[in-house]
């Protein structure tokens, strides 16, 4: 099978000044083909999102905010892992400017030293089991001003913070841009050929908490164990009471025990 690249898949990329959502955006128009391996992005948000309704803080400028839609014929199973692949593209992107320490928090988070540096949200439309519709979105923070940064319930950190810690210079923002496009975009377009094998390692390197006690919950019920990192599947395995055992799905999250 011939390697995809970037130029295969990208079709067309649009830039908003500002944007309620660029997640919201591609998911309603990439069933048209003229959407079909495109790029959104935008200078801010007024209503990022992040899972299960919780909100991504999108400030005016020095941050990214992007989306990649694409659609295809094989349903929502050839993908299967593919956040996880991702996280992988983003980490490796950004330790391709120098910056090291990034770790992949099961099942869609970038940290830097327990910080929170990048989010991935990939959102599905049309019939799963068929031609469906993917988008995935990536808030990636390049120069969080500290007020807004303030509304932010949880540690972060951006990459200028991280260039500055380590003694790097960074690229400029756009360059940053393009550099995280060349990582992702072949990614997406060689997985479904590819599935989650390539990365399982890679994730596993980066995998945050291994081998630490951690509880992982959805809803109301939690379950707490030692994290033993990904399956083939992309499933977080953890030896509960003795017993390995593998959660599946998006909708649960994970914290330290
Ligand atoms: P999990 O995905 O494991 O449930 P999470 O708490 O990180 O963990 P997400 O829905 O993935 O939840 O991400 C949304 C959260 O990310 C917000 O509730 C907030 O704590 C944090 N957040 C929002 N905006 C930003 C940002 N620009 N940079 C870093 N973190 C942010
Ligand atoms: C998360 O950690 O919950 C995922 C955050 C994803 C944020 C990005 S920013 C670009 C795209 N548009 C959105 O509304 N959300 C994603």
């Amino acid at each position: 099978v011939r390697h995809l690249t970037t130029q295969d898949f990208l079709s067309t990329l649009e830039v908003f000044p500002s944007i309620d959502s660029t997640n919201k955006y591609l998911l309603e128009r990439v069933h048209n083909p003229d959407f079909s391996g495109s790029v959104v992005s935008a200078e801010m948000q007024t209503s990022g999102r992040g899972r299960r309704g919780r909100v991504w803080e999108s400030p005016f400028a020095s941050n990214l905010y992007l989306s990649i839609g694409w659609t295809t014929n094989e349903g929502i199973a050839s993908l299967e892992g593919l956040s996880l692949a991702i996280g992988v593209g983003i980490a490796e992107a950004v330790e391709s400017l120098g910056i090291a320490g990034n770790q992949l928090k099961w099942p869609n988070d970038i940290l830097n030293q327990n910080r929170k540096l990048a989010g991935v949200l990939i959102e599905i439309g049309g019939d799963l089991a068929g031609d469906c519709n993917f988008v995935v979105g990536i808030g990636l923070n390049v120069q969080m001003q500290q007020l807004d940064g303030e509304k932010i319930d949880q540690p972060w950190t951006d990459l200028s913070t991280l260039a500055k810690e380590q003694s790097i210079t960074l690229p400029g923002r756009n360059r940053v841009l393009s550099i995280l496009l060349n990582h992702l975009l072949p990614i997406i377009a060689n997985y479904s050929h590819t599935g989650l094998q390539p990365y399982i390692d890679r994730w596993q390197q980066r995998n945050w908490t291994a081998n630490q006690a951690v509880t992982i919950s959805g809803g109301a019920s939690s379950v707490s164990g030692v994290n033993l990192g990904i399956t083939e599947s992309g499933a977080l395995q953890l030896i509960v009471d003795g017993d390995v055992r593998n959660f599946n799905g998006g909708e649960l999250s994970l914290r330290v025990k």
